[in-house]
């Protein structure tokens, strides 16, 4: 998300090594990057832009290489600056090296296909939010009716894609647990051929169900947002999720295993962190360690889980 002051957080070290060691970081981009727009409060929404310095700083920081990185554009904020901020993030992140996904172009299905250490991957994001009016004449954001529409075995199987992955932007503001919609579509989903489900817009964690053998990550909360002293806890709690993939044999493109990795946005001196859970101090760290139970039944912190015997 965007920030008031346009200030990077600083990211803990170890979560970073984790990151940077990625062949592939995945993001939700939540707003227009349009340089010399602040953000500012517009009627009846908050109106978010972000400066092209700013996401620079923030790929810096996490330790992510732009040419290693996915960003989303199919949220509810990328229409917050009309059609030119949607052009001028696409502008903005294809001279950064960093590859889009989520807006229409070409002919459909409107999806990214990119290749790493041989697996060929389908990556679709979409939004089931807008908050404004800015694509009705114009669609050039993917909604969730683009998605459903589509027959994903077959656009696999003509992509000879090894894995799809989907990126929803869903769910309801500051709740911890899918609506049945969500669950319901999800479901589809996993059905019609999606292999990971990971989504945002909730701003907090929801949980992981698997749907046969595709995981489903509901919601993994945000890395940056509205300034701390602002926030209720549980609005400061994220996490990376980590996924391998097997590249050999019937496991080629499947799930081999995730880990889940919590942070914490702290603020320290005035600056804001990015801190795992298991480094917060109690009585804090035995507040998020117990709603964090509540949501992931699985150890935390980076504990990597086999999916092997699935
Ligand atoms: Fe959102």
């Amino acid at each position: 998300m965007t920030s008031r002051t346009g200030t990077v957080f600083r990211m803990d070290p170890r979560l970073r090594e984790t990151l940077a060691g990625a062949d592939l970081f995945i993001a939700n981009c939540e707003g227009p990057v349009m340089g010399g727009k602040k953000t500012e409060r517009g009627f009846p929404w908050i109106s978010f832009a972000m400066e092209e310095d700013f996401l620079r700083g923030c790929l810096k920081e996490l330790g992510v290489l732009p040419s290693r990185c996915v960003l989303s554009v199919a949220n509810n904020h990328i229409g917050d600056r009309g059609l030119e901020g949607l052009r001028s993030t696409l502008d903005c992140l294809g001279r950064m090296g960093v590859a889009t996904v989520g807006q229409r172009g070409g002919a459909p299905p409107f999806f990214l296909s990119l290749e790493r250490n041989g697996l060929r991957m389908g990556i679709a994001a979409w939004t089931h939010w807008q908050n404004r009016r800015t694509f009705d004449d114009f669609p050039a954001v993917l909604r969730g009716r683009d998605i459903i529409d589509s027959d994903w075995r077959e656009i696999k199987m003509n992509g000879r894609l090894d894995l799809l992955v989907g990126i929803p932007h869903w769910g309801v503001e500051f709740h911890h647990f899918p609506r049945p919609e969500e669950k319901g579509l999800a479901r589809l989903l996993a059905q019609r051929g999606f292999d990971i489900l990971a989504g945002h817009h909730p701003h907090v964690l929801q949980p992981l169900e698997w749907l046969g053998k595709t995981p489903c990550f509901y919601s993994l909360g945000n890395v940056n947002g509205p300034p701390l002293p602002l926030l209720p806890w549980p609005i400061r709690l994220g996490a990376f999720l980590e996924i391998a993939l097997g590249v050999h044999g019937e496991q080629r493109g499947r799930v081999a295993g995730f880990a889940v990795h919590s942070f914490f946005r702290l603020l320290s001196g005035g600056q804001e962190r990015l801190l795992p859970m298991e480094r917060t101090r109690i009585p804090l760290r035995r507040k998020l360690m117990e709603r964090w139970n509540l949501l992931f039944p699985f150890p935390q912190g980076g504990t990597f889980l086999s999916t092997s015997s699935r």
